[in-house]
């Protein structure tokens, strides 16, 4: 499997509507090569750090085969924040002319219910990702998973990778990372995903180091944040060589964070993610 090292680009020539659903104001466009994305804006709050995640998560669950949308770098010009009614949507928009995150909108997708799980090697290898990455977003009340053409589709990968929030103040620490232990508990697919001892030696040969390279490439310089007095941050060739060095330490020791069989009922099932979509409409009403 190969992972392209750079996104294609594309421009934004109709901002159609704010996705009222998410946490960081998405929102739908129509874009120069005739495509439709959900729209990710790199001034929606947390910052371009939420994209590298999406970006590098993305690229390394296309080289484990599991089905997430297409990227591409979406460039926003002025205008189309300019002609928007909505405020609030106004002032995003205005914080975000310049390059964004476009994800391909699945059209007439609906969101997992539960009601068809994956395969047993999807949803391992979804549950493995996440536990490598540390992404804790994918819960019975967050399941950031969309059923499309029959298949199980992995959207959202934002929250991953969160040890780069904390870069200004404790710098790169890979060995931390690596011991840093990852709770499936709460996971939506920990039922489906079953013993992952049959994917974990897979998952972890499919990540080469050059395929984890190639993810970190695919990042826009602009998204990376140096830090000018962290040794290992001060560059943005040093930030993608500080990303590397982190997934493949984690790669290498997986014994703090992999997730063991599961062990009696889960936390949450599908009255939690119902309680959340009740929650969820009371909000955007
Ligand atoms: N590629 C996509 N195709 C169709 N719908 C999508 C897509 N990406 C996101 N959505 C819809 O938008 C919602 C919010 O997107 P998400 O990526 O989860 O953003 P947030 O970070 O705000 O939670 C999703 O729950 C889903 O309903
Ligand atoms: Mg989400």
């Amino acid at each position: 499997m190969t992972v392209p090292t750079a996104l294609a680009q594309a421009t934004a020539t109709r901002y159609v509507l704010p996705l009222r659903e998410g946490g960081s104001l998405p929102g739908l466009v129509e874009a120069s090569d005739d495509g439709t994305y959900v729209v990710k804006l790199t001034g929606a709050g947390q910052g371009p750090r939420v994209l590298v995640a999406e970006v590098i998560v993305s690229a390394l669950a296309a080289a484990l085969e599991v089905p997430t949308p297409r990227l591409v770098e979406l460039d926003l010009p002025a205008p189309i924040a300019r002609y928007e009614a909505d405020e609030e949507v106004q002032d995003v928009l205005t914080a975000s002319i310049g390059p964004n995150l476009g994800v391909d909108f699945l059209p007439g997708a609906f969101g997992y219910d539960g009601s068809r799980p994956p395969s047993a090697s999807l949803a391992g290898r979804i549950l493995w990702l996440d536990a490598f990455t540390a992404n804790v977003d994918r819960s019975w009340s967050n399941p950031n998973l969309l059923v499309w053409h029959g298949q199980t589709w992995a959207i959202d990968h934002g929250a991953a990778l969160y040890f780069h929030h904390s870069w200004p103040s404790r710098g790169v620490d890979p060995g931390r990372f690596a011991a840093q232990p990852y709770d499936a508990e709460r996971h939506i697919l920990r039922g489906p995903a079953g013993d992952l001892a049959g994917v974990d030696e897979a998952c972890a040969a499919l990540l080469t180091p050059s395929v984890l390279r190639a993810a970190v490439d695919a990042v826009p310089d602009a998204w990376l944040t140096p830090v000018a007095d962290q040794p290992g941050l001060e560059t943005v060739t040093d930030v993608r060589a500080a990303y590397v060095s982190m997934l493949l330490a984690r790669l290498t020791d997986r014994t703090a964070w992999l997730p063991g069989p599961p062990s009696g009922p889960q936390a949450e099932g599908p009255a939690d993610l119902a309680r959340s979509q009740d929650a969820r409409r009371r909000w955007t009403r």
